[in-house]
């Protein structure tokens, strides 16, 4: 069954974009995914979204995406929660949710077959898939910025803290951080694991 990924980018004190929703701090470090050590690969994101067969985000982050112009994700089935009548985009293959995330999150993993889902964000829908149980996985790039205030990773507090599975540290000075969420069957095989 496909595995439930919340992959994203944070700053160093804990946010994924400013309080108005810009990642232009993010600018910088696109495509600066060489590792540290002496095992260079292309890069995190091309990994990972050649396992990607659905994705799901809210209503905030869809609309950042419209706004800049370009669907990124042709071929990908996208759930894309909202109370509102957003418009679609040219290519892209939108599924408008509304509601708790459950029935959805069903879907969304039968569609994606024997790939995964990336739950992209923002924070406000990663809560509710964690808080129902639904994500495996958290694949973390934190980028050495601070942006002193601005929306975090997850708008809500989760009760169990989350298993350490593997630190990949990039030239750039970011450093991935990946976890499993306790409950979760689902272990990562791509990346070394951390304690055994
Ligand atoms: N750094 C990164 O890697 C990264 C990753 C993802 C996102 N981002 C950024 O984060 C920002 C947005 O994050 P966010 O946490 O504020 O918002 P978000 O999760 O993208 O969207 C929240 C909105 O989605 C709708 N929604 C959420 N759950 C719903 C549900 N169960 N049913 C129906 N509607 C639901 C609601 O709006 P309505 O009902 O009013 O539509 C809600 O206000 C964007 O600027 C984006 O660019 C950054």
């Amino acid at each position: 069954m496909a595995a439930t990924r919340y992959y994203l980018a944070q700053s160093l004190d804990g946010y994924l974009a400013e309080v108005d929703g810009g990642i232009d701090w993010l600018e910088d470090y696109e495509g600066e995914a060489e590792l540290a050590g002496p095992d260079l690969i292309d890069g995190s994101y091309d990994e990972f979204i050649a396992g990607i067969g659905a994705l799901a985000m809210g209503s905030a982050t869809y609309e950042f995406v419209l706004g800049v112009g370009r669907w990124p994700y042709a071929g990908l089935p996208t759930w894309v929660f909202t109370s509102r009548r957003l418009p679609t985009m040219q290519g892209a293959d939108i599924r408008f949710a509304n509601g708790p995330v459950a029935p959805h999150h069903a879907h969304m993993t039968a569609a994606a077959g024997d790939r995964d889902v990336w739950l992209v964000g923002g924070g406000d829908l990663a809560w509710q898939f964690a808080a129902d149980g639904l994500i495996d996985e958290l694949i973390l790039t934190v980028v050495p910025v601070v942006l002193g205030s601005g929306l975090p990773t997850f708008a809500g507090r989760l009760t169990d803290p989350l298993v350490l599975t593997g630190v990949r540290p990039f030239r750039s000075g970011m450093v991935e951080l990946r976890y499993r969420f306790q409950g979760s069957a689902e272990r990562s095989n791509d990346s070394d694991e951390v304690g055994g």
